[in-house]
């Protein structure tokens, strides 16, 4: 090997910004479980380059709520269903409805490919009136998430509607709950993401 060699710095790739797709089951807007997403979504940019999409079931509900299959779905929804599956980074997040997610939250993920979301990372959240069904969490999204063979993140995030104020959050343990699941959060996705780049 030449002294040239010895010296040489390795041409730098410049590391993408990470695709994240944030899900809010919300049948409303102004909603408190997007709100709380968005929050989420800020704590991950001030750790990450990110390129967020947000995807509002309030928005898109009536285009896949008839539909049975995913052949039957419209572009847009398809479109939609694509970048779930090709996210970086999912953050899913449902109000509380009748002690579960929202039906329609659920019904979007039916039509995700079943082994599209093996070891990907997905950050879960939860909204509801109280704190009374706060282990949505950890009964009924983790299991949902683990069907897909998904890579839940350790800490979800569990909002009451007392956390927030005007449709802000209000509460100084909800914000650093969030920052305490991101933070958490931050070495898994680093290091997948290291090895998918290394696996090029
Ligand atoms: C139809 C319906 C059912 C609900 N069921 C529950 C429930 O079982 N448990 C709970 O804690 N909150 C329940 N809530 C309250 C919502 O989860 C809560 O207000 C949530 O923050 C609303 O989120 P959003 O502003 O994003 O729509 C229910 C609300 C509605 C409209």
């Amino acid at each position: 090997m030449t002294e040239s060699h010895l010296t040489e710095t390795p041409a730098e790739t410049p590391t993408r910004p990470l695709r994240v797709v944030a899900v809010s089951g919300s049948l409303h807007a102004p909603s408190k479980t997007t709100v709380l997403l968005k929050e989420i979504l800020a704590s991950v940019s001030r750790e990450l380059p990110i390129d967020a999409h947000l995807i509002g079931v309030h928005e898109i509900g009536e285009q896949f709520a008839g539909a049975l299959r995913r052949d039957q779905l419209p572009a847009t929804i398809e479109a939609e269903l694509d970048r779930i599956e090709s996210a970086d980074l999912l953050i899913v997040a449902s109000p509380v409805y009748r002690a579960s997610f929202t039906g329609l939250f659920k019904h979007l993920f039916d039509f995700v490919d079943q082994y599209a979301l093996v070891d990907k990372p997905v950050l879960l959240a939860a909204t509801g009136g109280s704190d009374r069904h706060a282990l949505i969490i950890e009964h009924q999204l983790r299991p949902l998430f683990g069907f897909f063979q998904a890579l839940t993140l350790p800490i979800g995030v569990y909002a009451k509607d007392s956390d927030f104020t005007d449709y802000r959050v209000s509460s100084l343990d909800l914000q650093e709950r969030i920052d305490l699941a991101v933070t958490r959060a931050l070495p898994l996705i680093r290091s997948r993401r290291e090895s998918l780049e290394a696996a090029l």
